[in-house]
């Protein structure tokens, strides 16, 4: 069906941070399957586990155990502040999950709590629930009636969102850098208080660390930028390094609000997902690689800061390897990203007009350096 507008390439394999099509043709990529594929292509480590579990066993139901789910569980539970974790597929599934561990969790407590506060400009999944908590009419107006008691407040916006939480809010659900709206990262005294608000008033703090979690930002959970422990989190993306597998991963009371038959999945938690995420952890929490990353993540923006001796350039934005161009809106960024892939550089362009750069982790500052030669080009080319 055809919900995709495609650029007019045919990727064919990878190997490191390079892409070739089908012509031959390499391309450094800086959208890594939109913050999936942390580790680029042909990892060592990634493929000999991945081709060694395949062998052995690929599926497997929830109705028995298997050892790569009970390891990937461990440790996400022991690198992190959270108890349990629930596997899923995809980031919509993750956040799928958080909304029904919400409803469960208040299922039954005296006060009936339904509300579920988000953000405008959020982008939570293109599911029902996910759809509705997604704060962008653009994705949701077609297929209203959407989630009852879901109240959007503007990003960043301490008093609105103060005004908003009371005590019919079952939770708040925030990004901590919206993606999808253009890198737009939260303020630090923004997620402090609606994590404290949250408390005041007995209401669950939700965090979807689905493009900023799994070491994009240069700590396993970007919130740990900010000193703040949520109740819930939900992963995908870059867990998997490419293989589809979501991660729901709640605390204390929270995590136990699921009984046996409260949720399901046929996929989730399958071995071989398992067993390729098992790689992605592994590597960020016993390797110095998530230093690395934030090493390279301060260097590229560095680099791209220079570009606001353009005009156009009206913000450069992000945190570790999450990083955006705001471009004046008279510069196309679709435009941009299509002189990038004739000279052989993948960029994508999210909302407001922003270049994002989520490249593969292993990106090196030399292909860093070439990226920025060539947008150095190109906009000492332009004329607006
Ligand atoms: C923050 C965030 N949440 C959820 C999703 C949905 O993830 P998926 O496409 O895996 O369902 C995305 C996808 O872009 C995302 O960026």
């Amino acid at each position: 069906m055809p919900c995709f507008n495609r650029q007019n390439l045919c990727i064919e394999r990878g190997e490191g941070a390079v892409l070739y099509d089908t012509d031959g043709k390499p391309y450094i990529d800086f959208v890594a399957g939109i913050a999936v594929n942390c580790l680029g292509y042909n990892h060592p480590k990634h493929v000999k586990a991945i081709t060694e579990q395949a062998s052995k066993l690929i599926h497997i139901s929830n109705i028995y155990y298997n050892e790569p789910q009970a390891k990937l569980a461990e440790a996400l539970i022991k690198n992190s502040i959270f108890d349990r974790v629930f596997f899923s597929n995809s980031g919509a599934e993750a956040n799928e999950c958080a909304v029904k561990l919400i409803r469960k969790y208040f299922y039954g407590r005296s006060k009936k709590r339904f509300k579920i506060v988000t953000a405008t400009g959020s982008f939570h999944g293109r599911t029902m629930a996910t759809l509705t908590l997604t704060g962008q009419p653009k994705y949701s107006d077609p297929y209203a009636p959407l989630l009852p008691d879901v109240e959007y407040v503007p990003f960043n916006d301490n008093a609105v969102l103060k005004a908003a939480i009371d005590e019919n809010t079952a939770a708040v659900i925030m990004e901590t850098i919206q993606g999808e709206n253009g890198v737009i990262v939260a303020d630090g005294a923004y997620l402090i208080d609606a994590y404290a608000l949250c408390k005041a008033k007995g209401a669950l703090f939700v965090l979807d660390e689905v493009q900023t979690g799994v070491g994009r930002t240069g700590k396993l959970f970007s919130f740990e930028h900010f000193g703040i422990q949520p109740d819930i989190v939900t992963l995908a993306k870059g867990l998997g390094g490419g293989v589809p597998i979501g991660a729901t991963l709640a605390r204390g009371t929270i995590a136990t609000a699921f009984t046996a038959g409260d949720h399901g999945s046929t996929f989730g938690g399958n071995p071989l997902a398992c067993a390729s995420a098992g790689v992605v952890i592994d590597l960020l929490t016993n390797t110095d690689l998530l230093a690395e990353i934030e090493r390279k993540g301060e260097y590229f923006k560095n680099r791209l800061r220079a570009f606001k001796k353009y005009k156009w350039v009206k913000d450069v934005r992000g945190l570790g390897l999450m990083l955006g161009i705001e471009l004046d809106p008279k510069l196309k960024g679709t435009e941009i990203v299509g002189k990038l892939a004739g000279k052989g550089f993948l960029v994508n362009c999210a909302g407001n007009n922003t270049l994002r750069f989520i490249p593969p982790y292993i990106i090196t500052e030399k292909q860093i350096d070439m990226l920025y030669d060539a947008l150095e080009d190109i906009f000492s080319k332009t004329n607006l």
